[in-house]
């Protein structure tokens, strides 16, 4: 979602927050277990959308293409895409190509031989949202592109390492940003992760740098995504000025992303959207690098 700052401008679904100390004040919801179960079928079914894409992926194939795959897998399973007609989304799924960061739109463009493509996925089940991204090598990987997707397969891990009862929201957004500075790549500040549940997007915003120790503790039953763009070059990035969604890294250089919606837990944290099996493409790095 997009970063809207310390300034009190939420997102007019999270409602206007009364700012009663110089800090923005956020009310992060504890999901109930029925709740929490809820989650996790609409987490694994973003899940498993996502491995079927990767196994459909190849080049020549055009960013529709995997649209109409997404929208299919996605009705066939009773459930609703939820970007279609998000905010004017005009497509169920964002495709995000090389220097697109996110929120790339669907279109005619075919996949070609060597590029880097984030597909990010969220699925409305039964009132409850999954979300879920990872990005795809399709052919042979330029060194950049190898290192700008594994730093950001990383970064994700990292951050994910961080949440537990008692931690702080600051917490995961340093070690994303300690690790993905020192490789010499960069984190995109202008969107961030995002509490999610019977909404798409609720607070707290969840940063992907930021200092240790600072922001909310993290209690048992909140969820949230951790969703880290790294890109190769600066990490400042633009909004098309024509469809006002597709956001690409200002200096053209390759960006990356992985997501996964997140619980906290007593003694550390359950992936809601994790994977039955590896990705296509993506996680079976061994033989695409070979
Ligand atoms: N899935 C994105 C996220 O991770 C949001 C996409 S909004 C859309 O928060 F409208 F572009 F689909
Ligand atoms: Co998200
Ligand atoms: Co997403």
């Amino acid at each position: 979602m997009r970063n809207l700052g310390l300034t009190p401008q939420p997102p007019a679904e999270v409602g206007l927050r009364p700012a009663s100390h110089a800090e923005e004040v956020v009310a992060i919801e504890i999901k109930s277990a029925k709740e929490i179960e809820a989650m996790r079928v609409a987490g694994r079914m973003a899940a498993e959308t996502l491995v079927l894409v990767g196994e459909k992926l190849r080049a020549g194939m055009t960013t529709e293409e995997i649209n109409t795959i997404v929208h299919e897998d996605t009705i066939k399973r009773g459930a609703r895409p939820a970007p279609l007609n998000y905010r004017g989304f005009p497509k169920s799924v964002c495709t995000s190509i090389n220097d697109v960061v996110c929120h790339g739109i669907p279109d005619g463009t075919a996949l070609k031989d060597g590029d880097i493509i984030n597909v990010d996925i969220t699925t409305f089940y039964n009132g409850f949202y999954g979300d879920t991204s990872a990005t795809f090598y399709i052919g042979t990987p330029s060194t950049e592109a190898r290192l700008v997707v594994e730093v950001a397969r990383r970064a994700l891990e990292l951050g994910i390492a961080e949440v537990r009862e008692g931690a702080r929201l600051g917490d995961i957004g340093a070690a994303i940003q300690e690790y993905v500075e020192a490789q010499g790549c960069s984190v995109v500040r202008d969107f961030v992760g995002h509490g999610i549940g019977r909404r798409f997007h609720e607070d707290p915003q969840v940063k992907h740098y930021g200092k240790r120790g600072s922001g909310e503790r993290l209690k048992a039953g909140m969820i949230f995504t951790i969703e880290p763009m790294v890109n190769i070059g600066r990490f400042e990035v633009e909004i098309d000025p024509v469809d006002k969604w597709t956001v690409t890294t200002v200096d053209g250089t390759l960006s990356a992303q992985f997501e996964h919606t997140c619980l906290v837990t007593k003694t550390g944290v359950e992936i809601l959207t994790k994977r039955p099996k590896p990705l296509r493409l993506s996680e079976n790095v061994a033989t695409i690098l070979a």
